[in-house]
């Protein structure tokens, strides 16, 4: 970390929301292989558990695990007050907690919807802003919003809440930078393509992973890997793999109009 972490307390604390499976997991794996505590957020306590045994064994490391869910507006509030009281201070945060909600709007339950908004918006929305300020004051600290390759991509029916829902934290993790560039505190937004991980499964499958090839397929300890050398190096946007970024690429050359006839296709 160099110069980022110069002014930062002794032991750094790593904040990982959907820690019990997938990406997050990957990610708390990575942070307590580099010695960093970690505070790891999921509703199921049982898989957190797992791995805070696992964790603190393998690494010598302190685990923090709070089991809550992030659909409850209050939760972020809950989680920063647990942690003002064990006196830890958060050095990297991760807002990473998510789910896919594949479906026609109006064919999806309302509360479904309102757990997306709430879990992939403003929960990570209000923990940047309750974490944010104590590494300004340090002038250091990370922050990864792990968006999406979706978000790069034109949005479609089917995916109508996801899309816009993973743009929306990629737009606000670009502008959060912006914010932050004197500050010494770097945030990147991560923006996976298939990954995998839980992920398909929670969502009941969905229409494009049916066709994906193998090969396509990311796995979640990459993807992590990648993430922080990249918050590291500040840089504002992470996509892993290689396939990725030229598709990335590609959507953002051609006109709109083409893309959405691609993807609708
Ligand atoms: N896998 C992919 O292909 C892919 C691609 C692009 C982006 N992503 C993004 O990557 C992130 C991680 O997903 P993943 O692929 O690792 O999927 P995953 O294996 O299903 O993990 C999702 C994590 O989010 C947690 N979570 C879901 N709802 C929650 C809630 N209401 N409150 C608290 N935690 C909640 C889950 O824990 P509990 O169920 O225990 O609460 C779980 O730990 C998501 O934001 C996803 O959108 C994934």
């Amino acid at each position: 970390m160099g110069s980022v972490m110069s002014g930062a307390p002794e032991r750094k604390v790593a904040l990982i929301t959907g820690a019990s499976s997938g990406i997050g997991r990957a990610f708390s794996e990575e942070y307590a292989r580099r010695g960093i505590d970690i505070v790891i957020v999921a509703r199921k306590e049982p898989p957190l558990r797992e791995l805070a045994e696992r964790l603190e064994s393998a690494h010598a490391v302190e685990v923090t695990v709070l089991s809550d869910d992030l659909a409850d507006p209050e939760t972020p509030d809950r989680l920063f007050q647990a942690l003002a009281k064990q006196g830890k201070l958060v050095t990297h945060l991760v807002n990473n907690a998510g789910f896919g909600v594949p479906g026609f709007l109006c064919e999806v339950d309302w509360l479904r919807h309102r757990a997306c908004l709430e879990v992939m918006t403003a929960a990570p929305v209000r923990l940047c802003h309750l974490f944010a300020p104590a590494m300004k004051k340090q002038k250091s600290g990370t922050i990864i919003n792990v968006s999406s390759l979706s978000a790069l991509l034109p949005p479609h029916a089917g995916g109508t809440l996801y899309y816009p829902v993973k743009s929306f934290l990629y737009q606000f993790s670009l502008a959060l930078r912006a914010e932050m560039r004197s500050e010494g505190v770097h945030v990147t937004a991560l923006c996976p393509g298939f990954t995998e991980t839980n992920f398909q499964n929670a969502a009941g499958g969905t229409v494009e992973s049916v066709a994906v090839p193998k090969w396509l397929w990311s796995n979640s300890k990459d993807v992590a890997k990648e993430a922080i050398h990249a918050v590291e190096a500040n840089k504002a946007v992470c996509i892993p793999g290689f396939f990725n970024r030229s598709i990335a690429t590609a959507f953002k050359l051609m006109p709109g109009s083409i893309g959405r006839w691609i993807v609708r296709g």
